[in-house]
């Protein structure tokens, strides 16, 4: 059995994320979703904000949880069983990090592989600072992110 863990920061979760998830859900057995909770960065939306908004946009794909996690997530992936660590990978730009961080986690967590999901054309720009930046000024991100995230984005923006 090949259970998958898709670790990230979702500050807020994209269409691009989305297009992963559901991806990678079709590839292993189960998927779980994580949300970092990185004291570290002060993030648009807590971390149940985050979990709760992930739980909405992934209702309808029956091998996906969420969850959330704190510190290295080499220990989370040792923890929790899991053999897989998925990330999307958008461009070249992200590959150096992308391939530093795969080598690391191979080395603290060995039993887990990292796979890459190329990201789907339509997203391969985006990226959740730009849609905060773009509601930030008042633009339309509805090409961006769901319905129920924009609303919450714009939200977070009026108060
Ligand atoms: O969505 P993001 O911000 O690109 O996700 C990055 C994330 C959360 C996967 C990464 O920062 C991470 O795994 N942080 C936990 C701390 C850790 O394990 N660091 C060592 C990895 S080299």
């Amino acid at each position: 059995m090949a259970h998958a863990l898709y670790p990230g920061s979702f500050d807020p979760v994209t269409y691009g994320h989305i297009d992963v998830i559901r991806r990678a859900s079709a590839l292993f057995d189960s998927l779980t979703v994580a949300v970092l909770n990185n004291g570290a960065k002060s993030p648009l939306f807590s971390v149940d904000e985050r979990v709760n908004m992930l739980q909405g946009v992934c209702h309808d794909i029956p091998n996906v949880k969420v969850d959330s996690f704190s510190g290295l997530t080499a220990d989370y992936v040792t923890l929790n069983g899991y053999n897989v660590i998925i990330r999307g990978l958008r461009a070249v730009t992200d590959f150096e990090y992308e391939l530093q961080m795969a080598q690391t986690n191979r080395k603290l967590a060995p039993d887990a592989d990292t796979v890459f999901l190329t990201t789907s054309l339509e997203y391969a720009y985006l990226s959740s600072t730009t849609v905060k930046e773009v509601a930030y000024f008042g633009g339309d991100i509805s090409k961006f992110v769901p319905r129920e995230v924009e609303e919450l984005i714009f939200k977070k923006f009026k108060k």
